[in-house]
């Protein structure tokens, strides 16, 4: 399942995260990668612990904490902190997986259920830079507004393309979820969206409302794991 979420940050949140980035000390990305993904990775992120990060982070967090369509789809039990990338004209990252098991802050370990790019660059400052996810309908090719973000499982093979204009900016990160499977995942976010479009369209009150929530909670309360 694909998620994309519109305006995560505001105008004025990517013009910030922008100027700092602009003064932040950029550095080759394949550092942070496994063995396979290093071969095929040619970006450049900024050190996850510098202030910068960590700074540009929290805003991206606070932002995660304000959106319900980020905590209906993903279900969030941890998030690692976001990291941030760019890609400048001839550089890309082929496709790879991405590690099950990630290092999270205080040497605790997390499983990696979903992936997010959040993307800071609009899509008319560069060309190419699409993100490239095998999904089970086949390639899904993805950019997006800056300030918007996509979600994607962790399980998916994926690529940015090269880039042949200009220069792509963007935060990624993981999440480890309560819902371990993604079939499940998914069933729970279609039934939120549900819900919410009868309150919406019909009435808060309306009699199936009450039952409707029962049950998916009643689903959230069997298969979460915390
Ligand atoms: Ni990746």
């Amino acid at each position: 399942m694909l998620v994309h979420i519109p305006h995560l940050l505001s105008e004025e949140e990517v013009r910030h995260c922008r100027a700092v980035l602009e003064a932040s000390p950029w550095m080759d990305g394949a550092a942070t990668s496994g063995e396979q993904a290093r071969k095929v990775k040619f970006n450049l992120q900024i050190p996850v612990e510098s202030k910068e990060a960590r700074d540009l982070g929290d805003i991206v967090l606070r932002a995660l904490g304000r959106n319900p369509i980020f905590t209906s789809a993903a279900m969030p039990l941890r998030v690692l902190p976001p990291m941030f990338n760019r890609y400048d004209v001839g550089m890309k990252f082929g496709a790879h997986v991405d590690g099950a098991i990630r290092p999270a802050p205080g040497g605790a370990r997390m499983r990696a259920d979903v992936s997010s790019t959040l993307f800071l660059t609009s899509p008319d400052d560069y060309d190419g830079g699409e993100l490239i996810i095998e999904d089970t309908f086949g390639t899904q090719r993805v950019k997006l507004p800056a300030g918007d973000m996509i979600l994607y499982p962790t399980t998916s093979l994926h690529a940015v393309s090269e880039i042949t204009r200009g220069s792509r900016w963007a935060s990624f990160f993981w999440t480890q979820s309560m819902v371990k499977d993604e079939g499940r995942r998914k069933l729970l976010y279609d039934m939120d969206m549900a819900i919410m479009r009868l309150r919406r369209e019909l009435s808060d009150d309306h009699p199936s409302v009450l039952p409707l929530t029962n049950i998916y909670h009643n689903l959230l309360r069997s298969w979460a794991e915390l």
